[in-house]
């Protein structure tokens, strides 16, 4: 049985959290492998809206066992706010959620340290919540991951030491800051490790059992694809490996299991925070985009970047995640426009490009080339648009799910081919 990845194939926010949640029904396990508490999964069930910033969106489907791998940045606090909130719902976590040993843990020296570099204009326009500086830290060797915390006292405190030390110079040095109180900080950490105690494991090694048995694995990621560390537009990406390929190593799973790889992508095209962005709508039409599709951030609430399907990007994001089929979201909020733009070709100087070297291409030089495509007025027939199918033609991957409204109920399902 294989194990199947879902990424975004944009620069996130594609809906990733309502289609994980259709789909979870049909998996054992869902597993979060990159990212941290930057992420805002949107599940809307019986009319209440749920958002996940670090568990997995699988979390409401209770028969399903839930993880977040090692590559994912835990933030102690907002997981256990998430969990409770949870809990409260009458959802249990025991024996069913688990959060491996290995993942890294986000400190409040992170979330200053993203805070005051964008307070100074400096950042890319993070999130703020410590993700850079928390995936930096783990490169450096000088991070924390969850199990630093169930070490013998002193090899603890040792480790601890270190990181403030390091973390103290940066904060002081960069931004003139003094020191965190260090005590509060494991005072903090310390009642963190006893709560989580019970979902401490080996997440890596439970899946493979779990595959092993023959389960089926589903492993969510965060972001989108144009915003992978190394594939994006660095430097305005996000700290962590977004493509399907970050699976394999963020949560631990040889390449050849993952035969699967769900592509996530909106009927158009939003950005948060800075960065290139060929097919951005300057015009009146972002402001209506935006309002039609609820374009603000589900993490920060910053008003997101709006524009139109952008095919060589998408083009490149296919064949760099692999995907073996497509879930179109958000195609209702086009609805009601007549016919959009839709970016067909790049053109950079005298080169036209459909299948762009996106490595080699100056994305601020881009300029885009344009059809226009009819959007759907009927909604319940959707899934059969021109629309649909040109997208699916274009990009040659089937498009497996539409989806036309925010309930769990609004997602058009197409035969497997
Ligand atoms: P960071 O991940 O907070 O460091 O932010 C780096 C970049 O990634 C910024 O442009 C953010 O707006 C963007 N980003 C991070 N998480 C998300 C997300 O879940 N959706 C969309 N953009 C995101």
């Amino acid at each position: 049985m294989p194990y199947t990845v879902i990424i975004g194939l944009q620069w996130g926010d594609e809906g990733k959290g309502k289609i994980v949640d259709a789909i979870t029904p049909a998996f054992d396990w869902v597993v979060r492998f990159q990212g941290g508490a930057n992420a805002g999964h949107t599940v809307l069930v019986n009319g209440k809206k749920h958002i996940f910033h670090l568990l997995p969106s699988g979390i409401l489907r209770e028969g399903v066992r839930c993880g977040i791998g090692a590559g994912v940045v835990v933030d102690p606090q907002v997981l256990q706010d998430e969990a409770r909130a949870v809990e409260a719902e009458g959802i249990s976590l025991r024996g069913r959620f688990f959060v491996d040993a290995r993942a890294h843990l986000v400190l409040p020296h992170h979330r200053y340290e993203d805070h005051f570099e964008e307070e100074k204009g400096r950042g890319v326009g993070s999130t703020r919540r410590g993700i850079g500086p928390a995936y930096r830290d783990r490169s450096a060797r000088m991070g924390i991951p969850l199990r630093t915390l169930f070490e013998r006292p002193e090899k603890r405190d040792r480790l601890l030491e270190r990181f403030f030390e390091w973390n103290e110079a940066i904060l002081a040095a960069r931004y003139g800051k003094p020191p965190i109180p260090r005590e509060k900080v494991v005072e903090d950490l310390l009642r963190f490790r006893d709560w989580v105690a019970p979902y401490v494991a080996d997440v890596a090694f439970l899946t493979q059992k779990a595959h092993e048995e023959g389960g089926q694995i589903l492993l969510e990621g965060a972001q989108g694809a144009g915003l992978d560390l190394a594939f994006g537009t660095y430097p305005y990406v996000t700290s962590s490996h977004t493509i399907a390929g970050g699976a394999t190593v963020g949560l631990g799973v040889a390449p050849r299991a993952i035969t699967r790889v769900i592509g996530v992508m909106k009927a158009y095209t939003t950005r948060v925070g800075k960065g290139p962005f060929p097919t951005e709508v300057r015009d009146e039409r972002a402001g209506l985009l935006r309002e039609r599709g609820g374009e603000y951030g589900s993490t920060t609430g910053r008003p997101r970047r709006c524009g139109w399907l952008d095919l060589p990007m998408l083009r490149y994001m296919v064949r760099l995640n692999g995907a073996t089929e497509i879930a179109l979201t958000k195609l209702d909020v086009l609805a009601g426009m007549g016919e959009v733009p839709v970016g067909v070709a790049w053109k950079v100087g005298q080169e036209r490009y459909e299948w762009p070297p996106l490595g080699m291409i100056p994305l601020e030089e881009v300029t885009v080339e344009y059809e226009t495509w009819p959007v759907p007025e009927d909604l319940d027939r959707a899934d059969r648009s021109p629309y649909v199918l040109r997208l699916e033609e274009a990009l040659g991957v089937p498009v497996r799910w539409v989806s036309v409204g925010q309930a769990r109920e609004a997602l058009l399902e197409r035969a497997r081919g």
